[in-house]
């Protein structure tokens, strides 16, 4: 579909424009509290293959549906646990995505020919109102190009997807930053972590008495969240993760990049340092984390050293993120 890399990309705030395109199958960039999404008809193929298209990203790879309410999902969901039902209503809208069996109303490509499908309620009011105003889900991964860092502004967006698609609805920052938590179930008793993200795994333990586990092999491709594939969210720039001062003795002749929660590392030269968080939230150190990655791809730093965070709360996330980014990944 050779017109798909000529067109002209919108940008505006207007949810009548957005809805009238999607119902025409174009696509359209949705803002979310946790990153943008390229947005279809999830219940159109030729809308859902565009989007694999446009974000050049594998068939095997499924996307996630978006629904304006927990009860509008239930249509494309079957069996759905008790458990699954108690985190619904707790933490939808929000950061978190449910891996639950699919109807038959979910199209082959959506799942990537699984029987489950990932189902999440996104909290941002402007995309909620879109949802509400169409008349079928939207299927939506993050809209950067397959492999980079996910969007969180209209203007990164377009850094990766100009010309590919039709509007981008431009809700500003994503307030969370990374993308959402992903929770399947085993044998309705027991929730499994597949992927870390914006809803921290003590809030979800808090509000259920059954066990929460992780996913065995978070490294294999199939059959549960392939974006889990070691080399995701990687910035151009080579990145490494751990301690500052002993990375920095390694590469000290080069223009380094520090990526920090806090600290400002003040006293090492020729550094470009960005600390995510002042006020030391980690929930402030996500909102800022893809931004701060995209802006040290901008700029002239030959490479990026970047702390371990806290591993509590959305520490866990942000540093999976880090991880996943490392130089050492790349290729893989
Ligand atoms: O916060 C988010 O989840 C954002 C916003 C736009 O909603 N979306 C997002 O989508 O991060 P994406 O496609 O970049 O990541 C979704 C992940 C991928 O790792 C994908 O493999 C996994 O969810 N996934 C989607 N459907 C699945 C399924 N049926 N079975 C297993 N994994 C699935
Ligand atoms: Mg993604």
């Amino acid at each position: 579909m050779v017109y798909l890399y000529r067109m002209i990309t919108a940008v505006g705030k207007d949810i009548h424009a957005a809805a009238s395109l999607l119902r025409e199958g174009e696509l359209v960039a949705i803002p979310t509290e946790t990153v943008y999404g390229l947005a279809g008809n999830a219940l159109n193929s030729d809308a859902v293959a565009r989007i694999f298209e446009a974000k050049q990203r594998p068939r095997f790879n499924p996307l996630i549906i978006h629904g304006s309410s927990w009860d509008a999902l239930q249509p494309y969901v079957k069996d759905v646990p008790a458990l699954a039902h108690i985190l619904a209503k707790r933490f939808m809208p929000g950061p978190l995505t449910l891996l639950l069996p699919k109807s038959a109303l979910v199209p082959d490509l959506v799942t990537a020919g699984s029987d489950a499908v990932a189902v999440r309620v996104p909290q941002h009011p402007l995309c909620v109102t879109l949802l509400q105003a169409l008349d079928f889900p939207l299927a939506a991964p993050s809209a950067n190009p397959f492999g980079y860092v996910s969007p969180t502004t209209a203007e990164h967006v377009l850094q990766g997807l100009d010309g590919r698609i039709a509007y981008v609805l431009d809700g500003g920052a994503s307030s969370v930053g990374i993308e959402s938590t992903i929770l399947g179930f085993e044998d309705h008793q027991t929730v499994v972590v597949h992927r870390l993200g914006g809803l921290s795994v003590e809030a979800i333990q808090a509000a259920v008495d059954s066990p929460v586990t992780f996913r065995k092999h978070p490294h294999l491709p199939l059959p549960a969240a392939p974006g889990q594939l070691a080399s995701h969210y990687a910035p151009r720039k080579p990145l490494y993760v751990g301690d500052i001062r002993s990375l920095y003795a390694q590469f000290k002749e080069q223009r380094v990049g520090v990526l920090s929660f806090q600290e400002q590392y003040d006293d090492l030269d020729n550094v470009k340092c960005l600390a995510l968080a002042a006020d030391g939230k980690l929930t402030t150190a996500a909102t800022g984390l893809f931004a701060a990655l995209r802006a040290f791809d901008a700029s002239d730093v030959d490479l990026i050293l970047a702390e371990r965070f806290p591993a509590e709360g959305l520490g866990a996330a942000i540093n999976d993120r880090l991880r996943r980014a490392q130089q050492e990944f790349k290729g893989k």
